[in-house]
C-alpha cells in the first residue's frame, strides 16, 4: 500500500491512511509520511488504535522523542504512564481517578486551552507531535489547529518586514499567568526562566516562512512589554481567523500529528469534571534553534 492523503482543508490538514501504523514502518514509507507533514502540517489517522509502545516506535521514524513531562511539573512518582515518552494529556490522576477541580494539575493542564505549539518554552522547541486517543468525551474536548504559514502568508508586506528578525521570549509562566495560575514552585524556577525564539521563522525542510506564535509570549526583545503584548496579540487574532482554523473532532483510535514548526493548536472545553479524555502524546525533539540565546537560557 501506498500512503493516501485526502485533504480536509486544503494545504493545511489532510487524513492519512494506507499503512498499519501499529506495525513497523519501512525507511521508505516514514519518508512518506514526512512528505505528506511537509506538505499539509497536520495528518489525521482514523481507527488506528495504538498501544503507548506502538506509539512510541511509530514516533521515533521522525526522530528523538521528548521525554515531555518529566521535565516539567510533575515528579516521577505522580505520573499515571509508565513510559517517559508519553505526555499525558488526560484529566486522570497517578491512580486512575479523575481529577479533583482544584487539582494543580488540572489547572496547569487548562493551559492547553490557550492557542499555543508545544515546548516553545524551551530553547529547542518540538518538532511533531502526536496525540493518540484512548478515551474521548462525549461532547466537546476537540483539538484546533491554525495554519502559521498560511498566517505568515496573509501578513501584509510592512508587518513582513517589520518583523524580519524580531525575537520573542517564551515562558511557560507566561501562558499560565494568562489563566491566572502561577503556582510552580521554586523548584521549577529554571524550568520558566523565558527562551528566545524567532517570531518568523523558516522550516527548516520545506523553505516556506511561518509566524512562531504562542501563549508562552511574554515580551519582544527591546520593546516595552505592554506594547510587545498588544502587538502579539494582533498577530494572534489575526493566525486564529477561521480561514486558518480546522477543529478536530476526536474519535476513539484516532492518531492526529502536526508540526509545531508550522502550527499552533489548542484543545476546546468538555465536561472535565464528569467524563474521562484520555489522548497520549510524543513529541519529536526540534533539531535547531530558531534564535541565540540569552546566556543563561542556553542549553
Ligand atoms: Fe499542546
Amino acid at each position: 500500500m501506498t500512503l493516501q492523503l485526502k485533504p480536509l482543508h486544503p494545504g493545511f490538514v489532510a487524513e492519512a491512511s494506507g499503512y498499519d501504523i501499529s506495525k513497523p514502518l519501512t525507511a521508505e514509507q516514514a519518508a512518506e509520511v514526512d512528505r505528506g507533514m511537509d506538505e499539509y502540517g497536520v495528518l489525521v489517522w482514523r481507527d488506528q488504535p495504538l498501544t503507548d509502545e506502538q506509539q512510541v516506535v511509530f514516533s521515533r521514524n521522525f526522530g528523538e522523542l521528548e521525554q515531555t513531562l518529566i521535565g516539567q511539573m510533575q515528579s516521577a512518582d505522580e505520573r499515571r504512564l509508565k513510559l517517559v515518552e508519553l505526555g499525558d494529556i488526560s484529566n486522570l490522576d497517578a491512580k486512575g481517578g479523575m481529577r479533583a477541580r482544584d487539582d494543580n494539575r488540572r489547572m496547569y493542564a487548562l493551559g492547553n486551552r490557550l492557542w499555543h505549539t508545544d515546548a516553545s518554552f524551551r530553547a529547542l522547541g518540538a518538532g511533531y507531535s502526536l496525540l493518540s486517543a484512548r478515551i474521548v468525551p462525549s461532547k466537546g474536548g476537540n483539538t484546533e489547529f491554525a495554519d502559521m504559514r498560511a498566517a505568515y502568508e496573509a501578513l501584509d508586506d510592512g508587518t513582513k518586514a517589520e518583523i524580519e528578525g524580531m525575537i520573542t521570549e517564551h515562558s511557560i509562566a507566561f501562558s499560565r499567568a494568562q489563566l491566572g495560575f502561577a503556582d510552580f514552585g521554586a523548584e521549577n524556577a529554571d524550568k520558566i526562566r523565558p527562551v528566545r525564539h524567532s517570531l518568523a521563522r523558516t522550516h527548516p525542510s520545506t523553505g516556506r516562512k511561518s509566524l512562531y506564535l504562542a501563549s508562552h509570549i511574554g515580551g519582544i526583545v527591546g520593546w516595552p512589554v505592554p506594547e510587545a503584548l498588544a502587538f502579539i496579540r494582533d498577530l494572534m487574532e489575526h493566525a486564529t481567523q477561521p480561514r486558518f482554523v480546522h477543529s478536530h473532532a476526536w474519535r476513539v483510535g484516532d492518531l492526529v500529528m502536526w508540526d509545531n514548526r508550522a502550527t499552533m493548536h489548542r484543545a476546546t472545553r468538555f465536561r472535565d469534571l464528569e467524563e474521562v479524555r484520555d489522548l497520549r502524546r510524543t513529541s519529536i525533539r526540534g533539531t535547531a534553534l530558531t534564535a541565540e540565546q540569552a546566556p543563561v537560557a542556553a542549553e
